[in-house]
Formats: structure tokens, C-alpha cells, sequence
């Protein structure tokens, strides 16, 4: 109901997300992830749609219903889930990359179960797609959004990483203070500096960062 009479600042722009882990297959049964519960990309997603966004949610393996009025695209690997980015992005305003996209991935997936009497197991891993640097290294891109957990000095990292990827606008938080959590404290960047948006539920937080974004889509400053 309180979503009836939230301002729609978001209408008219469509946005992209990601969120959640993904999960890079070793064999059938086996794989390696991040930790990642999906509950602040979701917390994202839903505040777009009440903010009036076509939203499309594209979501690695997470335990959370798909938000009300978002169209949810189901990803397990990094390459499922930049392939399921670039369908969805033509008319996009906005990307935002809230996933724990992994890293790596194994460079071969066993087409049958690995049998563990076969001994130890060396795994061979190669890079995935930066799928957040691609998208802002298009030549015509949307409005990007990039997302940084850090453990350790995060102004330093998140600035470097924004400037790094050519981001308008990053938003930072240090992971022992998130993973799981149904709070966060998190840190906006962009062009015109820094901005802690404070401790609160991620839905809270959500709606913040959904303002500071409208804000400056609107050729505003906060
Ligand atoms: N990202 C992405 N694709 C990847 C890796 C990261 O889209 N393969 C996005 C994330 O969704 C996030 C941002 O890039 O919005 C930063 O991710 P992060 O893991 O913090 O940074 P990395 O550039 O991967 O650097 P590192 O993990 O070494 O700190
Ligand atoms: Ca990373």
C-alpha cells in the first residue's frame, strides 16, 4: 500500500540490474560461488519498480521471491548472466551491477559427476567477463552503476574501482558489515564526491540510493 503513494521518480527509465552470486560449474553436482544472500540487489530492484522503473532483475542463484512488478531473468554463471545483460539492455537508461559476479570460473565442466575415488582434484580457473566494465565501455552507454564490498579501506577502493570502470556513480560498503545482514551501511561516490548514506534496513537504503540515481539522471546534484 505505502508503495501507491511513493513519488515516482524512476518513471519512464528502464533499468537493468544484477544481483545475487553466480555459480560457476565444475561438473553437474559441484561448483564454486560467492557469498552473496541477493538481498540488497532485490531491495534495489523493488525500489525502482515503486520508484515507477521498468525493472529487469537479472539474478544469479539466491533464496528470495522474484520483487513485485520486476521481470526476474534466472542466471547461474557469469557468461549466462552477461548474455542475459546484453538481451535486456537495448532501451535501458540505467545499469546497475549489484551481483557478486565471481571471478573466476573452472576452465572445463566435467559433462558427468566427478567420482571423488578418483583422487584429489585440480581445478584450473580462468577470468570471467567484467560484465559492469563492458557495459560502461559501450559506446553509447547507459547510466552505470557499480556496487563495491570491501573489507578494508573503502574510500580508497571504491573511488579507484569507480574511476577504473568509468562509473558515474558507485555505491560502497565494507562486507563484515552486509553479508546476510538485513541492514548494511553503505557509501555513494560519484563525480561530485562522497556521500554516506548511513546505517539502515537495505530497503531503506534502497530508496536512498534511488534518489541520489534520480537525482542525477535529472541532470541534478545532491
Ligand atoms: N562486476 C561485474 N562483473 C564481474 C566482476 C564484477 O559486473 N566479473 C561488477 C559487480 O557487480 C560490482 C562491481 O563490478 O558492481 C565491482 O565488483 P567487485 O568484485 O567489487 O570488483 P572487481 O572489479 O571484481 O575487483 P576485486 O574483486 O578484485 O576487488
Ligand atoms: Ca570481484
Amino acid at each position: 500500500l505505502v508503495a501507491q503513494f511513493q513519488p515516482k521518480i524512476m518513471a519512464g527509465r528502464k533499468v537493468v540490474l544484477t544481483a545475487g552470486p553466480t555459480f560457476e560449474a565444475i561438473d553437474p553436482v559441484r561448483g564454486i560461488t560467492n557469498s552473496s544472500s541477493g538481498k540488497m540487489g532485490y531491495a534495489l530492484a523493488r525500489a525502482l519498480a515503486r520508484a515507477g522503473a521498468e525493472v529487469v532483475l537479472v539474478s544469479g542463484p539466491v533464496a528470495l521471491p522474484a520483487p513485485a512488478g520486476v521481470r526476474r531473468v534466472s542466471v547461474r554463471g557469469a557468461l549466462d548472466m552477461r548474455d542475459a545483460v546484453f538481451a535486456a539492455l537495448p532501451g535501458a537508461e540505467v545499469f546497475i551491477g549489484v551481483a557478486a559476479v565471481a571471478d573466476y570460473r573452472p576452465q572445463q565442466r566435467a559433462e558427468h559427476k566427478i567420482k571423488k575415488a578418483e583422487g584429489g582434484l585440480e581445478l584450473v580457473l580462468t577470468p570471467n567477463p567484467d560484465i559492469l566494465a563492458e557495459v560502461a565501455a559501450l559506446p553509447n552507454p547507459p547510466f552505470c552503476v557499480g556496487f563495491a564490498a570491501e573489507s578494508r579501506e573503502l574510500d580508497a577502493y571504491a573511488e579507484s574501482k569507480r574511476r577504473a570502470k568509468g562509473l558515474p556513480m558507485l555505491v560502497g560498503n565494507l562486507v563484515q558489515d552486509a553479508l546476510g545482514a538485513d541492514d548494511n551501511e553503505v557509501v555513494l561516490y560519484d563525480d561530485n564526491g562522497r556521500y554516506p548514506l548511513g546505517r539502515a534496513a537495505k530497503d531503506e537504503l534502497a530508496r536512498r540510493i534511488v534518489e541520489h540515481l534520480a537525482t542525477l539522471l535529472a541532470g541534478g546534484e545532491m
